[in-house]
């Protein structure tokens, strides 16, 4: 996709939402198959100089706290590009990176070994939004570990002021840059070119700070299921039947008095549409979400294509990820068309029932729960289990419910 390696320099006062961010464009990269990494500047720091540093260490006029941040930017810079060097694609340096000149060290640091640079600057003057970060996360850092709430935030709050003082917003002659404002109320992008990029662009666009639920369920068992076979577009059987009953129960006790109200996605497939068809919701069918496509495979059962096609058998075997079916998909396939669901879900202000298929659930789980492309493939996902994942501040949160065919 890109032969050039990429740094997303991450740039921003504390509490900006900077490492939710970096975290989120690394799960979303890696799950693309860019073998992406963050680098957190804070960790470093905590492993090198320990946790508990008073507002004064960030203090731009205390000498040996400015000397020990520059030893610990620099270390983290170098191990970024070490791994880089190897098969490292895209490295996501997670600093404040508030003043220029810090910048400008950073970005030459990196085009002098040939890697690409974008800053990604989030600026948010919203003092609730301000404060409601350093409650949510800061105050959980290990930074202020046993520390009295209240303390804690007037440490964190001194902290930001010293950083203000070095403050400059990332200018048009420093480079390619995108600026997220207010949690994304409004981007702006300078010389961002290339696929790649692009794509990071639309995702940031779309991304938002809103946190709503996401359930992602396989339909119920279908006329095929209970044959072994693969594919096609049977019915439910009478068990999956009662699992789409069952499923809009649940659901129907779960949202109650969600505002706005859910909405349901499925596949163009009838087992999809049949497992969603008891919810009161919108619905939408997307082609997106129908299953891998198992092409001369498809209706076969594993065993008649283990004794009639057993080179294919075997090369799906031993490496289920980068398989593709004859005349059909492979898992890598599925990924790169769910990618406009995944923008859509990130764009999505409704919680989402997501009725899907073995494939694409593994597929949507995975991204959401950062496992890399290499697992999803064998990530357990059982038939009438239904998945709730809640964002948290870093990540997703999970729940499974095991839901009875109701009669
Ligand atoms: C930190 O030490 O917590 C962050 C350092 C920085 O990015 O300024």
């Amino acid at each position: 996709m890109h032969d050039r390696k990429l740094v997303l320099v991450m740039v921003g006062l504390p509490a900006r939402g900077k490492t939710h961010l970096a975290r989120k464009l690394a799960r979303y990269l890696s799950w693309l198959g860019h073998r992406t990494r963050v680098f957190n500047v804070g960790s470093y720091r905590r492993a090198r100089l320990g946790a508990a540093q008073p507002a004064s260490f960030f203090d731009p006029d205390n000498p040996d706290g400015l000397e020990a941040r520059r030893r610990v930017a620099g270390e983290a810079i170098e191990d970024m590009l070490h791994w880089l060097r190897g098969d490292g694609a895209v490295g996501i340096y997670d600093a404040t990176n508030t003043a220029r000149t810090q910048r400008a060290l950073v970005a030459a640091r990196c085009q002098a070994v040939g890697v690409e640079v974008i800053f990604v600057e989030s600026i948010c003057d919203d003092p609730e939004v301000i404060e409601a970060n350093i409650r949510q996360t800061k105050l959980m850092s290990p930074d202020y570990d046993g520390m009295d709430p209240e303390a804690a935030a007037d440490d964190f709050r001194a902290r930001i002021a010293h950083y203000q003082r070095v403050y400059e917003p990332v200018a048009d002659d420093e480079g390619s840059y995108v600026k997220l404002i207010d949690l994304g109320e409004k981007l702006v992008a300078h010389r961002v070119e290339g696929h790649l990029q692009s794509r990071l662009v639309s995702f940031l666009l779309n991304t938002h700070a809103s946190q709503r639920v996401v359930w992602l369920t396989r339909h119920g068992e279908s006329l095929y299921n209970l044959a072994g076979r693969i594919g096609g577009n049977p019915d439910l059987s009478t068990r999956g039947e009662g699992y789409a009953r069952a499923l809009a129960r649940f659901l129907e006790k779960r949202a109650e008095g969600d505002d706005p109200t859910p909405v349901v996605w499925t596949s163009t497939l009838k087992r999809s549409i049949q497992t969603a068809r008891h919810t009161a919701w919108d619905k939408f069918s997307l082609r997106a979400l129908d299953e891998i496509h198992a092409g001369s495979c498809e209706g076969m059962t594993y065993q008649e294509i283990e004794k009639q096609m057993p080179d294919e058998y075997q090369a799906r075997a031993r490496d289920k990820l980068r398989y593709r079916y004859p005349r059909g998909e492979s898992y890598e396939d599925v990924i790169q068309r769910l990618e406009p669901v995944i923008i859509d879900l990130e764009r999505q202000v409704r919680p989402v029932l997501l009725v899907g298929h073995n494939a694409v659930v593994r597929a949507l789980y995975a991204y959401f729960m950062n496992w890399p492309p290499e697992v999803c493939p064998h990530l357990d996902v059982p038939l009438h289990t239904l998945i709730e994942l809640s964002p948290t501040a870093y990540g997703c949160e999970e729940r499974r419910f095991a839901l009875e065919p109701a009669p």
